[in-house]
């Protein structure tokens, strides 16, 4: 298999999950692939796949999390240890993600306008003995909104799973922004 097609392979499979995920160091070929309406992947597979096993384990998390002045806390676990592992290997590379300037789902509009505000929002984390502990903040109306906004989808994402993530489901950008 030519490196093209097996992109293109790579491409299809990804985007029929409904997961975008951009590097800033990838090659200018996929770059010129990608676009905002559910393009291209960075194909970064172990961010993929923790994302998947989560989606595919939903009904075996747990999650609260709960308002705060500046964003939320949130409390995510799950009783099966490789569960929980990947939950805490997902919200450490998401961490990486939000700070490195990459970026993910970008068909869905509220995930476009938390990576526009990246430099706006914290995120705070400690691996429990079943999961992880959160807490994100932002410094703007907007980027506190956001963070809340986001919350209430991941929420949405252990509640429903691949239902709630399916491609380019759109989540709504609060107002404010
Ligand atoms: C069952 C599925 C999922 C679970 C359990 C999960 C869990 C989490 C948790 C616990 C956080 C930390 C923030 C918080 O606690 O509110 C987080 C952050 C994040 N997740 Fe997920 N997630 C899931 C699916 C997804 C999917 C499908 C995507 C995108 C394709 C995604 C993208 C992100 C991003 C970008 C962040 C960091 C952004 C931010 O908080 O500013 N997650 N996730």
């Amino acid at each position: 298999m030519t490196l093209l097609s097996g992109a293109v392979v790579m491409l299809l499979l990804v985007g029929s999950l409904g997961f975008v995920h951009e590097v800033s160091a990838w090659p200018a070929m996929m770059a010129a692939m990608r676009g905002r309406n559910g393009g291209m992947d960075g194909m970064d597979g172990g961010v993929m796949d923790t994302i998947q096993h989560l989606m595919q384990n939903h009904d075996k998390i747990t999650r609260h999390y709960a308002h705060t002045s500046a964003g939320i806390t949130a409390n995510t676990t799950s009783s099966d240890p490789q569960v929980a592992g990947w939950l805490q290997q997902h919200v450490t590379e998401m961490k990486h993600l939000v700070e490195s300037g990459g970026f993910i789902r970008q068909c869905d509009p509220l995930f476009v306008s938390v990576f526009e505000h990246r430099d706006e929002i914290s995120l705070e984390v400690t691996n429990t003995t079943h999961g992880v502990s959160v807490t994100e903040q932002g410094t703007s109306p907007c980027s506190v909104a956001l963070v809340q906004a986001h919350a209430k989808v991941v929420s949405s994402f252990v509640e429903r799973g691949s239902a709630e993530a399916r491609r380019c489901n759109p989540h709504q950008v609060p107002d404010i922004c």
